[in-house]
């Protein structure tokens, strides 16, 4: 059993990748909705709430758990890792560094939380993997806003926040949010030119490797239980992002 953790519902972009790798195991999705945005808490509070959810997690059996959020992985990983030593913790992050290794002379865009983008992580990262330009935008409360679903407003955030590179020549952006790549489209409208990339593919990889490694006994056929802190309702939701090409 594979568990997978988001703030919300964002982490589908990551599930969706596990299952194209992965497409007979059984997943236990946990969507931490009445505690979203996790973006806009300090570091302490991101662990506590991380600590919970990794322990509802085991309990349903769960011995690989997937952080399907940049900023769960960025600001829990070590302390999870650290007090739950017999479970495999598979982290999301900014994925600058195959920016970098597709193009060092990139102009790249790094969008993510509040909270990534003031982590030590993040900019560990841009030390090793900065290209001939590197940009930093938080893009506060938009997570939020795709997890309403309120269109209107994502697009005048997206707007407001993008328009300040609209004369940097951007090729590339870094979607460093597990929400980002469900408004990629939206994106790409600021920036017809840019590739955009994520972390949800190597994620994926990873997983798979740690899987095989650990020889862990294979389901035969998918199966995928969902779980919200706030409603279960959300399932609908939650089937109809994963099923969002
Ligand atoms: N999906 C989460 C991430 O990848 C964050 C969303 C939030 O702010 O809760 O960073």
């Amino acid at each position: 059993m594979i568990g997978v953790f988001d703030s919300g519902l964002g982490g589908v972009t990551v599930l969706k990748e596990l299952i194209k790798k992965m497409p007979n195991e059984h997943f236990v999705y946990y969507s931490d909705s009445i505690n979203n945005p996790y973006g806009d808490k300090t570091k302490e509070e991101v662990i506590k709430l991380s600590d919970k959810v990794t322990r509802f997690l085991i309990d349903k059996g769960c011995k690989i758990i997937v952080i399907a959020c940049n900023t769960a992985s960025c600001s829990a990983r070590e302390y999870l890792r650290k007090k739950y030593k017999d479970i495999k913790f598979i982290v999301t992050e900014p994925a600058v560094k195959r920016v970098y290794d597709d193009n060092k002379n990139a102009n790249m865009l790094v969008l993510a939380t509040e909270r990534t983008i003031n982590s030590e992580n993040l900019k560990e990262l841009i030390e090793k993997y900065h290209t001939k330009n590197t940009y930093l935008c938080s893009m506060q409360h938009l997570a939020d806003l795709i997890e309403e679903e309120k269109d209107d407003e994502i697009d005048n955030l997206l707007d407001e926040k993008l328009s300040k590179y609209s004369d940097k020549n951007i090729d590339s952006i870094v979607l460093g949010c597990t929400h980002y790549p469900l408004v990629k489209d939206k994106i790409k409208l600021h920036f017809k030119n840019a590739k955009l990339y994520d972390g949800a593919e190597g994620v994926a990889k990873q997983a798979k490797r740690i899987f095989e490694k650990e020889k862990i006994g294979s389901n035969n056929k998918l199966e995928i239980d969902f779980y919200d802190s706030k409603d279960n309702k959300r399932e609908k939701l939650f089937y109809k992002l994963l099923s969002r090409r």
